[in-house]
């Protein structure tokens, strides 16, 4: 019996986590703490939303008080913390939301749980879910592991990595007793289209423009995110206190190759001629402080707890496209309303 509290569970990743734990673990009660923000959506959730064992708490993580009642209320054994602003070009517009959230937020769950497990931390457990983003930038060779120095360049990863800071400072300070892992980009199902994979899928789709950021040449490694959410589970049960975990797939692409794969995918799919839609590639203007490769490396996490990806990255990517494809009025709903102002202000140059 545990009753967990998941933040951030009405976002991409955080979905697939509570939809995992519901379905393989009945003995579990779920709490999804979700402020809703524009990338938070409950539609992402409909099919388990009444789900015996699920629990829907919209709040702000950064509301300490109300953490500190919730814990209390709610009876919370262990966290899992997804909650995050997330994305990157974000970050470099809006630095503020992201040292709240991400700093502040963390700092106030971990001070929840600490008072409310009130030294008896036996049985608890808190996982603090980031990024790879948080070992800076590669160059043509190396892999980042679980030693890497932090080398953090935008505004993201600076905040991913102060929370990482504080979750170890808890871990050392107090006895807290915690696990993060870091994992590489994810893609599939429920992603928000500001992120490359939905956001190219749904342009094609609309024959819109597709901008790349500089000559397309960064590296980013791709991981199918229901083998992330595999990963969690596994570290969530068999992780040893205070270490910290690399997730990733060795599957590395350069941007350009795989935007080429996705539009030959769309055009496939959707009945279109190969290369019809190559013509809508438009190199725009580059990410400021655009780091230029990630790879990484998790021998560990396959060595000491015996997870690997389940699926090849060409399954996975077909999977991907056909669920966008079939899905467009998520699309549509969840590109509604501020989205559109979003995406005039950030591809208007
Ligand atoms: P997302 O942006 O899709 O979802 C974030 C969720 O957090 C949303 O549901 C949002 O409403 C919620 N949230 C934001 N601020 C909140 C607040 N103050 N209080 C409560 N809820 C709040 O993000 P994602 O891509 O699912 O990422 C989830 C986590 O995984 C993040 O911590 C991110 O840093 C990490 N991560 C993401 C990737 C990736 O490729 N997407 C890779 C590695 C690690
Ligand atoms: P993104 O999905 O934003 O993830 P991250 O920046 O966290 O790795 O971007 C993946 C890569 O694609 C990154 O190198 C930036 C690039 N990119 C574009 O070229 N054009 C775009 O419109 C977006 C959103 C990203």
């Amino acid at each position: 019996m545990k009753n967990i509290l998941i933040t951030g569970g009405a976002g991409f990743i955080g979905s697939h986590v509570v939809r995992l734990f519901l379905n393989t673990y009945p003995e579990y009660t779920i709490y999804n703490l979700d402020k809703l923000t524009y990338a938070g959506n409950l539609e992402n959730l409909k099919d388990i939303q009444n789900h015996n064992n699920y629990h829907f708490l919209k709040e702000d993580i950064c509301d300490f008080n109300r953490m500190k009642v919730l814990f209390k209320e709610y009876k919370i054994s262990d966290v899992i913390h997804l909650a995050a602003e997330s994305h990157v070009d974000r970050s470099i517009e809006d630095p503020f939301s992201f040292a709240q959230t991400n700093v502040m937020g963390t700092l106030s769950l971990l001070q929840a749980a600490k008072e409310y497990w009130d030294r008896d931390f036996s049985n608890h457990l808190f996982y603090h879910v980031s990024t790879d983003e948080v070992y800076g930038s590669l160059g043509a060779e190396g892999f980042f592991t679980e030693e890497t120095a932090y080398d953090p360049h935008s505004p993201y990863s600076a905040s991913k990595a102060s929370s990482d800071h504080f979750v170890r400072a808890f871990a050392d300070t107090y006895g807290l007793p915690t696990v993060i892992s870091n994992c590489s980009n994810n893609y599939g199902s429920y992603q928000f289209p500001e992120k490359l994979i939905p956001l190219f899928i749904n342009n094609i789709v609309n024959n819109k423009p597709l901008p790349v950021y500089g000559k397309g040449e960064n590296v980013r490694d791709w991981l199918f995110v229901n083998d992330h959410a595999r990963a969690i589970d596994v570290i969530f049960h068999k992780g040893k206190l205070g270490e910290t975990y690399n997730i990733g797939g060795f599957n590395e692409w350069k941007n350009i190759d795989l935007i080429k794969v996705i539009i030959k995918t769309v055009d496939r799919l959707l009945g279109r001629e190969e290369g019809t839609s190559d013509k809508l590639i438009t190199y725009v203007t580059d990410r400021a402080g655009h780091d230029l490769r990630y790879a990484i490396d998790s021998t560990k996490l396959k060595n000491e707890l015996g997870w690997q990806p389940s699926l090849q990255f060409e399954e996975g990517i077909e999977k991907t496209v056909k669920w966008y494809l079939e899905n467009q009025e998520w699309m549509t709903n969840v590109t509604s309303g501020d989205y559109q102002a979003y995406y005039q202000k950030m591809y208007s140059n």
